[in-house]
């Protein structure tokens, strides 16, 4: 069953959103509670730690790894949640999401071809891109009646330049919190075709979708250049630390370019604890899941409630999914100092600056809500009391 305390708080961890020489570089303090890094602070699912318990106590690490059981059982759990055909035989396993990332801009472009992103995007996005020695070609998204939507006609003339060989999508979108609907997505892909571009979709946030709306995998449009990299368990089950990434694709001749790029690298298999806990996960963490999901929905309902009633001059862009909550504080009119220092100091709240994500407006913030909500309800009426006082 899903619960919110943990009993970690008495240990010795390393945690990077709680280290103090980062809070300081970041905050200018370590007196703020750490709302920056997108992890969660529940403990897992039971099925997982016996799971993981079992491998610790054997004491025996012989070379093992199933990948077959876990292609399988991230086939089944997609099968039910998003009504998802995946073909267990179509994956490729990879040590985490951004080396996937990272390997498919090497694999499908070359050096100075640029990648096309809708920014603001999680920043690691521009960093794998300009690290390889691409070009990041940056796709602003639009806000249309509060809504973040994508501008089709400049992502049509990135591709059409020619300079724009990838688009990287992040589904559902980090941090804005959108989860693009499939006619958004039937939109890019038929551009894409145009212009014979490739797809690949971070779709690691997949199963953290709020209310009515539904998740749609870029496979699912039969785009025959679409990549997905889905099944991490990272977001839905707090394995940031442990899980893999697992790229997709429907496409048989992409599947064997890939497989055979990882395995030529010999990163193509997880380590045992990674394999287990994944399968564990997927196949006995439904009821978690729901519990979690349950919890965070209701986290985001609380603080559209008190942003609305309490906070006017905050705008909250409520999320359709993700565990991520993006916020502009512009309405306040603060100097940017004077507004960081308002969030640090007086409401103490290390949020994420929207600058990491490519925004250039710095009233823009976002706040990672995997965290216990009666935390996020003191953090919140430190930030009313605040605003009252300016
Ligand atoms: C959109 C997105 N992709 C990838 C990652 C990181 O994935 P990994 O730790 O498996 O490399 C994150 C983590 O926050 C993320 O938000």
């Amino acid at each position: 069953m899903f619960k919110v305390t943990s009993s970690t708080s008495a240990t010795q961890n390393n945690f990077i959103k709680h280290d103090s020489a980062m809070l300081n570089q970041f905050y200018g303090t370590n007196d703020v509670v750490p709302y920056w890094v997108a992890d969660m602070d529940f403990p897992i699912a039971n099925p997982i730690t016996q799971e993981l318990q079992r491998l610790v106590d054997r004491e025996v690490y012989a070379y093992e790894f199933d990948s077959s059981r876990v292609f399988a059982a991230i086939a089944r759990w997609n099968e039910t949640a998003h009504n998802l055909s995946l073909d267990p035989n179509h994956f490729v396993q990879v040590p985490g999401v951004l080396s996937a990332i990272a390997l498919l801009i090497r694999e499908f472009t070359q050096q100075g071809d640029g990648v096309l992103i809708q920014t603001p995007v999680y920043h690691q996005f521009r960093r794998l891109i300009e690290s390889a020695g691409r070009v990041v070609a940056g796709n602003s998204l639009k806000i249309e009646d509060g809504h973040y939507t994508i501008d089709f006609d400049d992502f049509e003339q990135q591709l059409k330049r020619g300079n724009a060989k990838m688009v990287l999508l992040c589904n559902p979108h980090n941090p804005v919190g959108r989860v693009w609907t499939r006619s958004e997505l039937q939109t890019m892909v038929d551009i894409a075709r145009r212009y014979d571009v490739i797809i690949v979709s971070d779709e690691i946030h997949a199963d953290i979708v709020f209310d009515d709306h539904t998740f749609t995998s870029i496979v699912s449009l039969r785009y025959e250049k679409a990549v997905s990299i889905i099944g991490s368990p990272a977001k839905n089950f707090g394995l940031n630390s442990i899980a893999n990434g697992y790229i997709y694709t429907d496409n048989d001749a992409l599947y064997q370019q890939i497989k055979s790029t990882v395995s030529s690298l010999a990163i193509d298999h997880g380590n045992a604890l990674t394999t287990y806990a994944t399968i564990a996960a997927y196949e006995k963490g439904r009821e978690w899941f729901e519990g979690y999901l349950q919890y965070t929905q209701t986290t985001v309902h609380w603080i559209a409630e008190f942003v609305a009633s309490s906070l006017p001059d905050i705008t909250m862009y409520k999320p359709e999914g993700t565990n991520q909550i993006w916020f502009d504080f512009s309405k306040l009119q603060l100097a940017p100092d004077t507004l960081k220092s308002l969030l640090v100091n007086e409401a103490k709240m290390g949020l994420t600056p929207g600058a990491w994500f490519g925004e250039t407006n710095p009233n823009y913030y976002r706040m990672n809500i995997a965290v216990d909500r009666e935390q996020i309800q003191a953090s919140f009426a430190r930030l009313h009391t605040a605003i009252n006082s300016l």
